[in-house]
């Protein structure tokens, strides 16, 4: 079978990966790809945005199966578009992607169907926007309505910090379209945990929990990222609490998206708090995350090309979904300044005296036979082993051994 991946980071790297152990695949391409991706997969330069690229690339090309990761093309309609060409794809299509393109549409569903998170208002006027932070106060939440790759939200503690997030969003343009509308929520506390979910319209299977690392620097100091690191299981995601979590969260949005007649197919990202009044959404991605996915597909022992099959096919119930029992960390190294500016280009040394993790490549291009930088997340050192303690050990021992220029990562993925 030929499968087509759509993405270029390390958590395409790391679904490449995986699928790669599948007997019944025996080629992938990925499009757009990256260096690291380019030791497993064909490597086809088309962006990840370029539906009609894509689409024309399949045709000619007829991949048994399109997997459609990042979430623009998902919100864009690849997946719609694939199958108007009769060709099969994995993802959401553009109705139930929404559920993480627009953040005001998520949290109608969730209080529509009562499904627990912050208690929230939207707004397109900042005047209307600032009376209502002025009414309740700090801390506050604002968030840009769209996507904004994970940097649309600003955890005000001050009045003056969420009025100036509101005017950068709505009067500033800061994120464009996708600031043009915010949502200010209410300040919640407690401890965060991401739990993906293989669902097929109908049913659901949730993957082992997963704990990510949003801020740039130790001790979650710094500006939010896309995320510094990962690891699962999460120790505050007990039996216990998974329970409530299928109950009062994952099975009524299965059944809110179905009735709204938006079924999702594909994997959804459940961004959980921990909170003392019990667990409440904060975000709903419509994909895998990135870090998340290198840490959880990890430990997957079943074909992922026979899950993502019986998701496709309604038939999700049918199939058998197996775990290690052990534990896995991802320790993202990134460029210097980033998430702001940064430079590429950086040699990469150090890569074959790796032992005993797996480096996903999330920004890395081939130079003259030779692995340079090539985007603000560089690489996703992921080390498994039968406790928590061992892998982060494991993973922090390769990652001192790969070297670039103004390398930086966090010293403390998986400690919290
Ligand atoms: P998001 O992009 O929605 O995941 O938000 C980014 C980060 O902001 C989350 O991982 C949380 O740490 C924080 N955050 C989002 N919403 C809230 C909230 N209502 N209360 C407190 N923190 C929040
Ligand atoms: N790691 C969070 C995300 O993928 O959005």
């Amino acid at each position: 079978m030929k499968v087509l991946v759509i993405g270029g980071g390390g958590r395409e790297h790391a679904i490449v990966h995986t699928l790669k152990k599948s007997p019944k695949v025996d080629h992938i391409w990925c499009a757009p790809g990256n260096g690291g991706i380019a030791q497993e997969a064909e490597c086809v330069a088309i962006k990840a945005t370029d539906i009609d690229g894509v689409v024309a690339f399949a045709q000619e090309n007829q991949p048994d199966l399109v997997m459609v990761a990042p979430d623009d093309p998902l919100a864009l309609g690849m997946v719609d578009a694939l199958e108007a060409a009769g060709i099969r794809a994995f993802g959401p299509r553009k109705n139930a992607a929404m559920i993480e393109g627009s953040k005001s549409f998520a949290k109608d569903l969730m209080q529509k169907y009562h499904i627990p998170t912050a208690g929230y208002a939207v707004f397109e006027d900042s005047a209307e926007a600032i009376a209502y932070i002025k009414e309740q106060g700090a801390p506050i939440v604002v968030k840009a309505d769209g996507l904004a790759l994970g940097k649309g939200v600003t955890v005000a503690m001050t009045e003056d910090e969420a009025i100036e997030a509101v005017r950068d969003a709505i009067d500033g343009g800061a994120f464009g379209g996708a600031g043009a509308r915010v949502v200010i929520e209410e300040y919640l506390t407690g401890p965060e945990v991401s739990v993906l979910a293989f669902v097929d319209g109908t049913h659901l299977k949730t993957m082992p929990s997963a704990q990510d690392h949003k801020r740039a620097y130790d001790h979650d100091e710094g500006p939010n990222t896309g995320g510094m690191g990962a690891f699962s299981p999460s120790r505050f995601y007990t039996e216990e609490v998974a329970q409530t979590c299928m109950e009062t969260i994952f099975k009524p949005t299965v059944a809110a998206m179905a009735a709204e007649g938006r079924p999702f197919k594909g994997v959804l990202y459940f961004g959980l708090m921990l909170t003392p009044k019990g667990p409440k959404v904060i975000e709903y991605n419509a994909r895998f995350g990135d870090p998340e996915t290198q840490a959880v597909l990890s430990r997957l022992d079943t074909d992922l090309f026979d899950i993502f099959n019986a998701v496709i096919d309604e038939r999700l119930h049918e199939i058998d979904i197996r775990w290690t029992d052990n534990a896995a960390c991802c320790v993202c190294m990134a460029s210097g300044g980033y998430p702001k500016a940064y430079e590429k280009g950086k040699e990469i040394t150090g890569l074959d005296d790796v032992d005993g993790s797996f480096v996903f490549h999330a920004g890395t291009a081939v130079q003259d036979g030779k692995f340079v930088t090539s985007g603000g997340r560089v690489l996703g050192v992921t080390a498994v082993a039968p406790t928590l303690e061992e892998a982060i050990r494991k993973a922090y021992t390769d990652v001192e051994k790969i070297r670039f220029d103004k390398a930086h990562y966090r010293t403390d993925i998986g400690v919290k």
